[in-house]
């Protein structure tokens, strides 16, 4: 999949595309992304590419002409532009997994009080990271660019990406890592059971109930099974369900605590 971001401040992305998972997956091939910087497009004979609104008003306005320049240069005809803007549709998870299909995705970062409306005439979609205004669109280009890399094959292990927050509308179970005991915390014996039907029942409990407190609004979308339905009532009893006292039973063996 290619990336293009056109901006008026690429040096912004170097730190972006030069870390991390970015940076392998970049380096692997796993994507391609050109950072296009809007003033080389300028016409203005003082490199400008933003000017005061017509009809009065605050703060520069940028200009059509250096933008459509650069979005002429550097789309092919398979791109799907996007313009990133507060107006726009709010950006989630399954945007991500729909841009990860795309071939070709064009991004153009707004900045300053905004953006000339007949921009929007050249683009296919208006992007928003949520309901905030930000004094440009390179942070939320940055999200998007990054939420859809880490999708594409190549870029993360599988694995991470099927049990992860958002997956099925739900929140991803807690994780631990050793030791056994942190600060007076413990990690859940379960884990240590060896089981792993068990383990993976106990962590959809978990998803469901983190999903429930902290988003109930994606909780209200969900269609529960009858078996998350039994493991949502377990969660309003003291008792430890059977299941898991048989398993905890077994996996004594496995414990070192
Ligand atoms: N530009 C400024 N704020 C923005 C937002 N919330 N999303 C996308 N682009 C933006």
């Amino acid at each position: 999949m290619n990336i293009t971001i056109l901006t008026l401040f690429p040096e912004m992305f170097e730190g972006f595309a030069t870390n991390s998972i970015m940076k392998r997956a970049l380096g692997k091939g796993v994507a391609t992304l050109k950072v296009v910087n809007i003033r080389d497009y300028t016409k203005d004979k003082y490199g400008r590419t933003d000017t005061p609104p017509v009809g009065g008003g605050a703060g520069l306005i940028e200009k059509c002409q250096p933008i459509v320049d650069a979005l002429n240069a550097n789309k092919t005809p398979s791109s799907h532009v996007i313009l990133m803007s507060p107006r726009g549709g709010t950006y989630n998870q399954k945007t991500a997994q729909r841009f990860a299909q795309l071939e070709d995705l064009v991004i153009i970062c707004g900045h300053y009080e905004g953006i000339d409306e007949r921009v929007n005439s050249y683009v296919d979609e208006l992007v928003s990271i949520g309901d905030y205004v930000l004094t440009g669109g390179e942070i939320p280009a940055m999200a998007i660019a990054d939420s859809v890399i880490r999708l594409l094959d190549g870029a993360i292990s599988k694995d991470s990406l099927t049990d992860e927050s958002f997956n099925n509308d739900l929140l991803e179970y807690p994780q631990f890592t050793e030791p056994y005991e942190y600060d007076g915390q413990t990690i859940p014996d379960i884990l240590y059971c060896g089981n792993h039907q068990a383990i993976e029942k106990w962590r959809r409990k978990q998803s469901l109930s983190l999903t429930r407190k902290y988003r109930p609004d994606l909780f209200a979308k969900i269609s529960l099974s009858k078996q998350d339905k039994k493991l949502l009532a377990e969660l309003e009893s003291d008792e430890t369900p059977k299941w898991e006292k048989t398993a905890l039973e077994k996996g004594k063996k496995f414990m070192k605590h």
